[in-house]
C-alpha cells in the first residue's frame, strides 16, 4: 500500500497576462466558468479524489481566493434572514468541513516549479497532488480520482497527458513514453518545443502527482525558459531516479488560461447547466450569428 494523497497543492500566483485588463486585481483563477470560478472547479476536483488540505501558493491577490473559501458571515446572516436556504446551502458548502485550506505567498512569480516548491513546508516527505485551475477538466470521473489510482496501483509519479495539435507543442511539455507494466511511462520531457524539434504531440496538461523528491530537484533546478524555474525541468531530472507516467485521463479538458478555451468552457457547461442550460441551448438554435 501506497501512502494515501491527502495534499493537493493549487500554484494561483502567476500574472494572467493573457486575461488582462480582467486579472489586474483578481487572480484568474477567480474567473467563473457560469456560475463558479475555475479554483472552486479545482478543490472540487481534489475533494472528490479523497484530497482533504487545500494548499495555495498564492501571489500578489491572495485575498479573493481565501475570501471564497472562508465562512462569510454577512452574506450566511442576510441569507439566513431571507429564508434563501438553496442559497444559503450553495455557499455553505463550498468547502467540506473536513477540508482545510493552507495558503503559503509565493514571494516573486518565478514560475510553475519554484511555486510548487514554496509548498514543501507543508508537504515535506509525501506524495501530493498539483491542479493548475485553468485547465479545466469535465469527466464523469475527475481526472485526480484517475490518476491518483494509478499512482496507488504504482507507487509512481504522474502526469496528466493528452495529445495536442502539433502547431501547438510550443505552449506545453511535451513527452515520449513507452508501454510498461500495462502503463506509460515517459522516456523525455521537454518544455515548450516547436512544432519542428517537438519529440511528440503528447502534451502534459494541468494535473500532476508528484513524489517528494521533486522538491530536491526543484531546490537545485536553474531558471530556465523565460527565466522562470520550469517544473518540467524538474521531472525531467526525476526520471534518472525514478519512473514516472503519462496518464491520458478521461475526460474533456477546457485552456481556461485562453480566452478561446475560457469561452468554449462557459459555451459547453452552461448548456449542461440544470438551472439555464435548456434555455441556453434554445438561444443558441435561435442565432443565425
Ligand atoms: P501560466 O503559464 O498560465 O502563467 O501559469 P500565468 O501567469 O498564470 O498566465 P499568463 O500566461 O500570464 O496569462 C501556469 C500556472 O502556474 C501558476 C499560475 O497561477 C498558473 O496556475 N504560476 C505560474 C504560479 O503560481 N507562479 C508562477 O510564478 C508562475
Amino acid at each position: 500500500m501506497f501512502q494515501p494523497i491527502k495534499k493537493a497543492v493549487f500554484p494561483v500566483a502567476g500574472m494572467g497576462t493573457r486575461f488582462l485588463p480582467a486579472t489586474k486585481v483578481s487572480p484568474k483563477e477567480m474567473l467563473p466558468i457560469v456560475d463558479k470560478p475555475l479554483i472552486q472547479y479545482a478543490v472540487e476536483e481534489a475533494v472528490s479524489a479523497g484530497c482533504t488540505e487545500m494548499v495555495f501558493i498564492t501571489g500578489r491577490n491572495k485575498r479573493q481566493i481565501e475570501d471564497h473559501f472562508d465562512k462569510s458571515y454577512e452574506l450566511e446572516t442576510e441569507l439566513f434572514n431571507k429564508q434563501k436556504t438553496q442559497l444559503l446551502e450553495i455557499v455553505q458548502s463550498i468547502l467540506p468541513k473536513n477540508v482545510s485550506c493552507i495558503y503559503i505567498r509565493q514571494p516573486e512569480a518565478l514560475g510553475l516549479g519554484h511555486a510548487v516548491l514554496c509548498a514543501r513546508p507543508v508537504v515535506d516527505n509525501e506524495p501530493f497532488a498539483v491542479i493548475l485551475a485553468d485547465d479545466l477538466i469535465d469527466a464523469p470521473t475527475g481526472a485526480l480520482s484517475q490518476m491518483i489510482g494509478v499512482y496507488q496501483q504504482t507507487g509512481n509519479s504522474v502526469l496528466g497527458v493528452e495529445e495536442v495539435d502539433r502547431s501547438q507543442t510550443g505552449s506545453y511539455g511535451i513527452v515520449t513514453t513507452s508501454e510498461k507494466d500495462h502503463h506509460l511511462a515517459v522516456n523525455h520531457i521537454v518544455e515548450k518545443p516547436k512544432p519542428a524539434e517537438a519529440p511528440s504531440n503528447l502534451a502534459v496538461v494541468g494535473r500532476y502527482v508528484l513524489t517528494p523528491r521533486i522538491f530536491d530537484l526543484l531546490a537545485t533546478t536553474q531558471r530556465g525558459a523565460g527565466d522562470e524555474i520550469q517544473l518540467t525541468n524538474a521531472i525531467a531530472q526525476l526520471l534518472q531516479y525514478e519512473t514516472v507516467l503519462a496518464y491520458p485521463f478521461e475526460g474533456k479538458r477546457y485552456d481556461c488560461g485562453s480566452k478561446l478555451g475560457y469561452l468554449q468552457a462557459n459555451i459547453e457547461l452552461g448548456l449542461k447547466h440544470p438551472d439555464i442550460g435548456e434555455a441556453f441551448r434554445q438561444y443558441l438554435q435561435q442565432q443565425s450569428f
